[in-house]
């Protein structure tokens, strides 16, 4: 029997493979980072294969660093970045097309024609989700409409589709040597294809995108086993046993199992998720309904979601675009720098809008401007963009549930930040905790297998494995926390509109 679990955390900015043992502490990391490909304003691509090849290495990386074997190994779960997604021919097993990433807009006609006919929320009742270009059901159509000869390939049963955790399982399994073809109900329902009563996809739905049913994987619960890795594999004959999407995964790993228990994780963007148990709620507050984790045979649990496409984003893009820091961490020093944000405010509305506005339409702006701004201040409006954003997610969660967060949970590469959870606490006016093994979202996979294959007992061998690292508490004045959320929700509106037809 194997002493430790290994989770595969396929992100969007990189990929990593995490080896952990029963406590949940990590053992060993390896990680890759990948390119992010922008051939047009809007448009965000992966390559498939470099995704691939990276979960392999990252998968030796992890191993080797531990002086590990695929005998210590009892069960591998995956966890991926949602809603991206790769179309492959399943013969060759090349992708067709690059995958299209969770934040790309391109679909926004797409997502307009299906809307002509009831409204972007057409769907809703069924799926919960609004029609949008966020999901990876209208990026499916754009590659059959848009790759010569996929459309073609598609009705004739030959081509796959899959967001990551389905082209990392498929690979892993033998691709086209018996490859396994599955994904979970969590990024399931990030498609806009699966009802959420019936964990299926739907049939009228299908027929609505036009997407050939024989594309899509089987869907299965968040902790089985799937299949075994492959005999070409480091990994080979090891069970394959858990998969949750990724801000699922961190909900799972910060133990958040039961009705009202919530997450809220900082990373690329930033996912709010609030546990609603076995109910299905629909949001009145422009939160996502999904499903937040199903064990085997167990009921499905469902959960509201508030999600943020630019967060920890904008930190890279003030590195990357404007070269006014040089790593992601060095926007603390520089945000402390000036004492607040000099009047300035930042929305970044790159993706448009989503949670809980849901304005396509949008675009980003920085307002508030005068001499008096500087690079500090700049910075310090990024940060507490993220915050501010945080917050109007908070209070729709809120507005939902009837019953007030009385503390936020939190985790991701931003939460390194204390300026920012200090902010946080601040502006929301309740403590935000951060837990001591901040890689949630790999320890949410490592505990879907984990449980599927009887390493853990059950959900209170996971519970009693989380540990408060450190606390922030509020300490702004009322009056100013109310002035600053006026001018933050005036900054939002100068975002709206801004997307003529002609205009991408
Ligand atoms: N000290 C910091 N202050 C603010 N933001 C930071 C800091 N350190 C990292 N970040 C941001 O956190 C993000 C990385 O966090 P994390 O690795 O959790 O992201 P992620 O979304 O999970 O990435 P992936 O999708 O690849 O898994 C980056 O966007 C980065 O800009
Ligand atoms: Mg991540």
């Amino acid at each position: 029997m194997g002493n430790y679990i290994l989770a595969i955390d396929q992100g969007t900015t990189s990929s990593r493979a995490i080896i952990f043992d029963k406590s949940g502490s990590i053992i060993s990391t390896g990680q890759l980072e990948h390119e992010q490909i922008f051939p047009k304003a809007g448009w965000v691509e992966h390559d498939p294969k470099e995704i691939w090849d990276n979960t392999r290495e990252v998968i030796g990386q992890a191993l080797s660093k531990a002086n590990l074997t695929r005998h210590d190994i009892e069960a591998v779960g995956i966890t991926n970045q949602r809603e991206t997604a790769v179309v492959w021919d399943k013969t060759t097993g090349k992708a067709v097309y690059n995958a299209i990433v969770w934040q790309d807009t391109r679909t926004q006609s797409i997502v307009d024609r299906l809307a002509a006919d009831g409204g972007i929320e057409r769907f809703k009742p069924q799926v919960g989700l609004p029609l949008a270009t966020y999901f990876s059901g209208t990026k499916i159509v754009w590659i059959l409409e848009n790759v010569e000869g996929a459309r073609e390939k598609a009705e004739a049963g030959d081509l796959l589709f899959g967001t990551t955790d389905s082209w990392v399982l498929w690979n892993l399994t033998g691709g086209t040597d018996g490859g396994v073809h599955v994904t979970d109900v969590t990024n399931a329902s990030r498609t806009l294809f699966m009802d959420l009563e019936t964990l299926q996809w739907d049939d009228d739905i299908l027929a609505a995108f036009d997407v050939p049913r024989s594309m899509l994987p089987e869907i299965k619960s968040s902790s089985e086993v799937y299949g075994t890795a492959h005999t070409s594999s480091l990994l080979r004959e090891v069970p394959i046993a858990g998969i949750l999407g990724d801000q699922q995964a961190a909900t799972f790993g910060q133990a958040a199992f039961d009705t009202g228990e919530a997450k809220n994780t900082y990373g690329t963007g930033n996912f709010l998720i609030f546990n609603t148990g076995e109910e299905i709620i629909h949001s009145k507050n422009g939160l996502l309904t999904t499903v937040g984790y199903k064990l085997g045979d167990a009921p499905v649990h469902y959960a509201l979601e508030g999600s943020i496409a630019v967060t920890g984003s904008l930190v890279q893009w003030l590195r990357d675009n404007l070269g006014l820091i040089g790593s992601a961490d060095e926007i603390e020093a520089l945000a402390k720098t000036v004492d607040d944000n000099g009047g300035a405010y930042f929305v970044p509305a790159f993706s448009g809008l989503f949670a809980p506005y849901w304005r396509s339409d949008a675009r980003g702006a920085l307002v508030g401007l005068t001499r008096y701004v500087n690079k500090g201040h700049i910075a310090r409006a990024a940060l507490e963009a993220i915050a501010f954003q945080t917050r109007e997610v908070i209070d729709a969660v809120n507005a939902d549930s009837g019953v007030p967060l009385t503390e936020l949970k939190v985790d991701g590469g931003a939460t390194a930040n204390n300026l920012l959870l200090q902010f946080q606490a601040d502006i929301l006016d309740v403590p935000v905790v951060r837990p001591v093994v901040a890689e949630t979202t790999a320890l949410g996979a490592a505990y879907a297998a984990g449980l599927a294959v009887g390493f853990w007992d059950g959900l209170d061998d996971l519970r009693a494995n989380w540990q408060e690292d450190q606390r922030w508490e509020p300490s702004m004045d009322a009056s100013e926390r109310d002035r600053q959320l006026r001018n933050w929700k005036k900054a939002v509106t100068k975002t709206f509109d801004w997307v003529d037809e002609d205009v991408n």
